[in-house]
């Protein structure tokens, strides 16, 4: 039997698994890096073995879905929380931390209004989750809201798809993948060269499909259709010295330290935000 359900974020699983290909630890461990190298006035501030990695103590990750990141920083020792708009993903991320038995804090919010109690140390946003905020206001607001939760030398580090993928003459990053898990198979599409961009909004109504087959039992397919704003390097920067609270520090094509974004081989945009003394 097939089963067909709608809406990629109201199944976290089935989102998930479709996003099993990523090496989480990995890449925190490059965010971890990088808080050694940019958090607070910049100089290295790498400590003895067990100490916190630049300082940073918090970290909060916003249109975190399932908490991924925010899980793994949670798994070293961090003070963690993640916040979605998302009930599915809210729930998901708490019954992860649940079961792994890790403190996590989950916030079901807009990341463009949200009020929390408390600062962070750091600021994550994963997977190109800015894509949602579709217009400059958009991203003003979610600037501002941020910046509400951060104090001077704080970082946020945002990942973005890298713009050769829509203004390139090839795509860096593919838009059909397959992944294996406990011995399914997951089909997906997420967007590709049939859903066009928007000439004057620089929106995509990128077409979502991800399709499970069990090795026993029915396949899932769930459909979406997701809109999508592409934002360029140029347009990102201009909106934080707009906004004015925070600085672009550094970027990266990689979660790695040796492929700039502008390097041929650089698939990611990843762009490191320092919040400015108010
Ligand atoms: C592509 S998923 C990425 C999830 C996560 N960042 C990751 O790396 O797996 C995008 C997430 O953004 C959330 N989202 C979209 N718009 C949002 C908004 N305005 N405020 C908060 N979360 C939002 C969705 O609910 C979804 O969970």
């Amino acid at each position: 039997m097939i089963a067909r359900v709608s809406g990629i974020y109201d199944e976290p699983e089935l989102y998930e698994l479709a996003c099993a290909y990523r090496n989480v630890p990995a890449e925190v461990d490059a965010l971890q890096r990088w808080c050694d190298r940019h958090a607070g006035g910049g100089a290295d501030r790498s400590g003895p073995a067990g100490a916190p990695r630049g300082g940073v103590r918090s970290v909060l990750e916003l249109a975190a879905g399932p908490a991924e990141h925010s899980l793994e920083f949670a798994r070293r020792g961090l003070d963690a929380t993640a916040l979605d708009r998302s009930r599915a993903m809210c729930a998901r991320a708490r019954g992860k931390a649940g079961r792994a038995g890790l403190e996590l804090a989950v916030v079901e919010a807009d990341m463009r209004d949200f009020r929390i109690d408390r600062g962070f140390d750091l600021a994550i946003t994963m997977l190109n989750s800015l894509c949602h905020l579709l217009t400059l206001d958009d991203l003003l607001a979610h600037l501002g809201a941020l910046a509400a939760h951060l104090g001077p030398g704080a970082l946020y580090v945002v990942e973005l798809a890298h713009p050769a993928d829509y203004l390139g003459v090839a795509p860096r990053t593919s838009s059909e993948w397959t992944t294996e898990t406990d011995g399914a198979r997951i089909e997906v599409r997420w967007g590709g060269p049939g859903d066009p961009i928007d000439p004057v909004s620089q929106v995509t109504r990128e077409h979502v499909s991800v399709t499970v087959r069990p090795a026993v039992g029915d396949v899932r397919t769930v459909t979406d259709v997701v809109p999508n704003r592409f934002w360029t390097a140029t347009e990102i920067t201009a909106a934080v010295r707009l906004e004015g609270s925070f600085s672009v520090l550094a970027s990266y094509g990689d979660f790695d330290d040796t492929t700039p974004v502008g390097d041929p081989r650089a698939w990611r945009m990843i762009l490191i935000l320092r919040r400015d003394r108010p």
